[in-house]
């Protein structure tokens, strides 16, 4: 699918992305293995949420729409009937987490314990992704796990069993890797602790814990023992990914104001926030409430002259989703914006360095390649230009908004890719671009 893209004059709108996708998966994973019954509501739209839902179904875990409990229409509720922690069954065919990295991770986590045998696979992007991260500390815990291409790459074949703790150091600053070992970890014997070099989305471990786990936080180490869970019913707050989008257009266009309501605030995700406002974006937060121990707030982006800033170091783990369209925003901005220590962004559901690079390019940004990221130089006018997704959900919306903004007319091929996280994305912004 193609879509054709030309900047509105102004934009004064409201957005409301969907429900977000890491809280989601997790509401729908721990609730599972609790005991009872829980609604999840706002649950994420799009694949990767059918992703999940078909792991998990395919165990056996009930989980049905829910026409009740949602606060309006679109707002989707699942509810989930927990199985408790030994109550999943051995699935008859091969579990497919799609194009969901989140879920083959988080989910590999679950089955590494189960006494049963299952695979796991995914689609051409997932499949070429790293999956020896979790193996070797699965593997130290006692599961029997193999892969392809060295036992690096899916499909996993598994077979779980009785796991033991483990202390682990993570190579990386991941949260599907830190959730996976945690969620493992909930079952086996003794302690299993992890330790991180920075500090990633920390929804596991909240959850963990609001749902009764023994799991203890000491800065950036966190153990977790065998727990049983009880389920939670959840209201999920917008996606700050989601909404990181409408940020830099509200940022970036010269005449603008966006509105985005209910947007997720955890610290953890809060990055994107950070280096806007380091850039001189103005965005104001308010009504800042909490539910089940995720905060959420009321996030307004006006029409701001932006600077380059550095972007390195530890923030990089509390933004990795928003750095394709940050780099975006650093088009804009006056001066030099770096990005570096984000090599993970070679292995998402793309290369999104190369990935950005070339579609920024395309468009006249002055953008130049470094191995762990890029280097912006700002204030180059973008005029539209054809660029494609290659697949990525991120980078399609990221084009999008590219196309908001710069002169002319922009074309993103494979556009279809953001229905992975956000489905109603195009609408929202064929209704923002149609304005005069
Ligand atoms: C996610 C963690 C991040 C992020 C992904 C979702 C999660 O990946 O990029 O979109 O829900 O745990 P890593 O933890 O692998 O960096």
């Amino acid at each position: 699918m193609r879509q054709v893209i030309r900047p509105p004059g102004r934009i004064e709108a409201a957005a409301a992305p969907p429900g977000d996708k890491s809280i989601s998966h997790r509401a729908a994973l721990l609730n599972a293995i609790a005991r009872g019954s829980a609604h999840v509501s706002n649950f994420c739209v799009g694949d990767d949420r059918t992703s999940m839902l078909r792991c998990l179904r395919g165990l056996g875990v009930r989980i049905r729409r829910h026409s009740q409990c949602g606060v309006s229409q679109a707002d989707e509720c699942f509810e989930v009937r927990g199985l408790g922690m030994e109550g999943l069954s051995e699935p008859r065919s091969a579990l497919n987490a799609g194009n969901s990295g989140t879920t083959m991770r988080l989910v590999t986590g679950l089955l590494a314990a189960q006494p049963f045998f299952s695979v796991i696979t995914g689609d051409r992007s997932l499949n070429s992704r790293p999956m020896d991260r979790i193996i070797t500390p699965l593997r130290a815990m006692g599961a029997t796990i193999s892969g392809r291409s060295d036992d690096s790459l899916a499909p996993l074949a598994i077979r779980g069993g009785d796991l033991q703790g483990i202390e682990y150091t993570l190579p990386v600053a991941s949260a599907q890797l830190k959730s996976c070992i945690l969620i493992a970890g909930l079952h086996a014997e003794g302690d299993t602790t992890v330790r991180q070099p920075a500090q990633s989305r920390d929804h596991t471990e909240r959850m963990m814990k609001a749902m009764g786990a023994d799991v203890s936080v000491d800065g950036l180490e966190i153990t977790v023992r065998r727990s049983e869970l009880s389920t939670l019913d959840i209201r999920v707050p917008a996606d700050i990914s989601g909404a990181a989008f409408w940020l830099v257009a509200g940022c970036c266009h010269p005449n603008a104001r966006i509105r985005v309501e209910g947007v997720g605030i955890n610290a953890s995700r809060t990055g994107v926030l950070d280096v806007l406002n380091a850039m001189g974006g103005r965005i104001t937060v308010e009504n800042v409430r909490e539910e089940q121990g995720e905060p959420s707030a009321d996030l307004v982006a006006e029409s701001s002259m932006l600077h380059g800033v550095d972007i390195s170091g530890d923030i990089v783990p509390r933004v990795i989703d928003e750095l394709p369209v940050l780099a975006l925003a650093a088009c804009f901005a006056t001066g030099t914006t770096t990005i570096r220590d984000a090599n993970e962004l070679r292995v998402k559901e793309s290369d999104r360095i190369a990935a950005t690079i070339d579609g920024l390019s395309r468009l006249g940004a002055n953008v130049e390649e470094r191995d762990d990221g890029m280097t912006v130089h700002g204030g180059a006018h973008l005029t539209g230009s054809e660029c494609s997704s290659f697949g990525d959900h991120r980078i399609a919306m990221t084009m999008g908004i590219a196309g908001l903004l710069a002169k002319g007319e922009t074309t993103v091929d494979g556009a279809e890719a953001a229905a992975v996280s956000y489905p109603g994305f195009w609408q929202t912004l064929n209704d923002l671009a149609q304005r005069p």
